[in-house]
Order: structure tokens, then sequence, then C-alpha cells
């Protein structure tokens, strides 16, 4: 793995995310965003609930928020913001010719807890078994 072209600066104008792919095995996609000083390369979700931050997240200075919850990372020091309770995962990115290079040795992901996400029969089973037939 190296150093891999994911798109050109242009494509990421000043304040804005976008989600682009790292054209490595079958594709890593990859969220870029630009700050006021610079470039950030995360994975393209919100490590609370799994939103693509290309829909839900806003740049504003050097602060990326989810708009979501509003959980928010400072990207000049990936210090975590407001409601935000886990940090953002990183790529390492450079500008070269007027491309946007990311370092990719493996794709990185969040865990996310399958208890947030709480089935119907989970939701209204209320555990005391005295109305259950079966
Ligand atoms: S999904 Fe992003 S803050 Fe909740």
């Amino acid at each position: 793995m190296a150093w891999t072209k994911v798109c050109a600066e242009s494509e990421i104008p000043e304040g804005s995310i976008k989600k682009v792919w790292a054209r490595i095995g079958g594709g890593i996609p990859i969220a870029v965003a630009h700050h006021k000083n610079g470039y950030v390369a995360i994975p393209p979700v919100c490590p609370h609930l799994e939103e693509p931050l290309e829909d839900s997240g806003l740049v504003v200075g050097c602060k990326l928020t989810c708009t979501k919850h509003l959980w928010s990372w400072d990207l000049e020091t990936m210090a975590l913001k407001d409601e935000a309770e886990l940090p953002l995962k990183t790529y390492d990115i450079k500008a070269e010719d007027g491309n946007l290079m990311v370092y990719v040795t493996e794709q990185l992901e969040y865990t996310f807890d399958e208890d947030e996400d709480i089935d119907e029969a989970t939701f209204f089973d209320d555990d005391d078994d005295d109305d259950d037939i079966w």
C-alpha cells in the first residue's frame, strides 16, 4: 500500500467534505474534509451512528460537525468538541501537483454497538414472560 491519488484539490473547496475512493482492492471509501488550514482524510461515516458525513457533515473554520446529533471535532488538533464522545480515525493526506493523495494501508472503520438497533420484538418484550404463549 502507498500514497494513492483520490481526487483533484479543486474538487473539495474549503469548508466542504466529500466522499472519495482510494482505488485499492475493491475500493476504500474515504471522506476528505477541507478546513481552514488544510485537509483531513477520515472514514466516510460518523463514529456515533454511522451517518454519511458527506451528507451530515458541516465544515466551518477548523471544525467538523455531524449535524445529526452535533458531535464535533477540531480538524486541526483532532480534539473532541461539543457532544462528541469518540475520536475520528484519520489517514495521512497530502496535496501534490494539484491532487490529493491519501496513504492507505488498511480500511479504517468504527465499531458500532449492535444494541443501538433494537428490533421490535426486543423493544416490546417486558421480560416478565407472563404474556408469552409459546
Ligand atoms: S450520527 Fe453523527 S452525531 Fe449522531
